[in-house]
């Protein structure tokens, strides 16, 4: 069983927090996730003059994460400008499920919780047959 440094994930979701391109919300956020090989990978919002097109600081993850070499997600922190911990939006829980599924830890203000508690009865890979 791999190991989950919080406090690491937490100044690495701090950092690249403090690089987010977001002047149109200027709601900067950060994510880190620990990868089962023990790689960390992150992310930060990247906004865009057509609002709808702005990416969250977790797409960016997920690009990382494959980008990198892919795997699997362990356990994730996601905070704001302040550092405080944040609750992924929904678009974002299925994105991180897809490369983690239930087990993904996401650590909140009482302490880490489940993807499974996060995003219940998700639909996934396995639902079209496939093994991640
Ligand atoms: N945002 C994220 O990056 N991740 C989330 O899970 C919630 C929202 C970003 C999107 C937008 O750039 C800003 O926060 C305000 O919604």
């Amino acid at each position: 069983m791999i190991s989950i440094d919080w406090e690491l994930l937490h100044q690495e979701a701090k950092t690249i927090m403090a690089r987010s391109y977001s002047p149109y919300s200027k709601f900067p956020v950060g994510v880190a996730a620990l990868v089962t090989d023990g790689r960390i990978v992150t992310g930060t919002n990247v906004e865009n003059a057509s609002y709808g097109l702005g990416l969250c600081a977790e797409c960016g993850l997920v690009s990382n994460l494959i980008a990198s070499g892919g795997g699997r997600l362990v356990a994730a922190v996601c905070v704001d400008s302040n550092g405080a911990f944040l609750s992924p939006c929904g678009r974002c829980r299925q994105l991180l499920f897809e490369h983690g599924g239930n087990d993904l830890l996401f650590m909140t203000p009482d302490g880490p919780l489940p993807m499974s508690n996060l995003l219940p009865w998700a639909f996934g890979p396995e639902d079209l047959g496939i093994t991640p």
